[in-house]
């Protein structure tokens, strides 16, 4: 049937009045309901940072807008808690707090955000006394993020090649790396443990002094070992002491990386190799030397223990919010541009997720590996769509 454009226009508009009042009756009954009940909003929000916040350097714009909304400017009329959760990190959260806060507009707390290694926190229980080297970013600034988690002996390949360049002939100290080396002996420093903290800028040195640990038993320039993997292991008693031998040898060096991801969006148009290519390089590496891949420990999302880890610093920042205990924690709404860490992650945990199209993802190359509760254009979008789903959710529960 056809319909003068004036009667459509009249239609388009009726229809919009009745699209923004059912939003304002919505509005207005979710807010007696909570008002009321005086509890935390339904939904809170674990955001990614590279591709969903940030690209490199920049900040992506709907960033600002999305923040601004969880500051109140939202239908719900509330602020709504977020934390940050990165498979970045390279300095300390205090230090990532500040540069996030003058990036983002916002102020933006320590214990909202959650590092690749932040975690580590929980296990330098076990290392704190001994001998670990630390790698990734740039100089030391790893070791002094290690320090401050508890590590007492942390090193750097940076000490070990100051420590005897020939260990890597290819690479001399530039004078702003030796001023951050610390002087140790490591043919008298047995290795317990390698932690891969952040992106490592020498692969070639890092892969080759990691090699040199793991198959000498934790003594760099000792004799190679090729120490079977902890299943192959007999238990060592103390008459298989090689005499004359270091305490320690012949240990299952741990090898611990804290971010898996294989490519990451800066601001280069195609997504850059990740930590995980780091990962894949060495054991690729290791198996043509030794036949087989090294067992590892892996952090970072999309590993359970980053998530449940995550969930708890976000149950902190609640009750800290709250100035209470809180009973049930509201829906965790994950916001990442990765299918294979941020999605991964968040549909193990159970969370309902949103994936992002500033980031790694890319449509034109089809489905993502891992199905997102929603697909958005952007961060902003995204708080917007959980916002109103869950007034619907609350309006009809209510
Ligand atoms: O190196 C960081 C990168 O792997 C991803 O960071 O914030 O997207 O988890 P993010
Ligand atoms: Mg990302």
């Amino acid at each position: 049937m056809f319909m003068p454009s004036a009667t459509l226009a009249t239609t388009a508009r009726r229809q919009l009045q009745a699209a923004s009042h059912a939003r304002h009756c919505l509005r207005t009954r979710w807010i007696q309901h909570h008002a009321s009940q005086r509890k935390l909003p339904p939904l809170v929000f674990t955001f990614d940072i590279d591709g969903v916040l940030l690209r490199g350097p920049h900040t992506i714009p709907a960033a600002r807008r999305a923040l601004d909304m969880l500051n109140g400017a939202n239908p719900m009329g509330v602020k709504i808690p977020f934390i940050l959760l990165t498979n970045g990190g390279g300095v300390g959260e205090e230090a990532r707090r500040h540069k996030l806060s003058s990036q983002l507009g916002v102020e933006i707390h320590s214990n909202q955000i959650v590092q690749a290694h932040t975690i580590l926190k929980s296990v330098v229980h076990k290392y704190a006394d001994k001998p670990v080297l630390v790698l990734g970013g740039r100089n030391d600034v790893v070791r002094k993020v290690a320090e401050g988690y508890g590590f007492k002996k942390a090193y750097t390949t940076l000490d070990v090649l100051a420590w005897k360049p020939e260990v890597w002939p290819f690479h001399q100290l530039t004078p702003e790396e030796r001023a951050s080396t610390k002087p140790v002996d490591f043919s008298q420093t047995p290795i317990s443990a390698i932690f891969v903290f952040h992106d490592p800028r020498n692969w070639a040195l890092d892969t080759q002094v990691i090699v040199d640990v793991i198959r000498s038993g934790g003594i760099i320039g000792g004799s190679y070992l090729d120490t079977p993997p902890p299943s192959e292991q007999q238990p060592l008693s103390h008459h298989h002491q090689p005499s004359g031998e270091l305490e320690g040898k012949n240990k299952h060096v741990e090898l611990v990386f804290c971010n898996p991801d294989l490519l990451w969006k800066s601001d280069f148009p195609q997504p850059r190799l990740g930590q995980g290519a780091f990962r894949e390089a060495f054991q690729a590496v290791y198996k043509a030397l030794v036949g087989k891949t090294y067992p590892y420990i892996q952090y970072g999302k999309p590993t359970t223990a980053t998530y449940k880890f995550a969930e708890k610093v976000l149950k902190d920042r609640l009750e800290e919010l709250q100035g209470g205990r809180v009973e049930q924690m509201p829906t965790v709404y994950m916001v990442g541009d990765n299918p294979e860490s941020d999605i991964a992650g968040a549909n193990g945990a159970g969370w309902p997720s949103i994936l992002v199209r500033t980031g790694v993802y890319d449509p034109a190359g089809g489905p993502p590996a891992h199905t997102p509760t929603y697909i958005a254009e952007d961060v902003e979008e995204a708080v917007r769509w959980a916002i109103e789903r869950e007034m619907g959710r609350t309006a009809t529960s209510s």
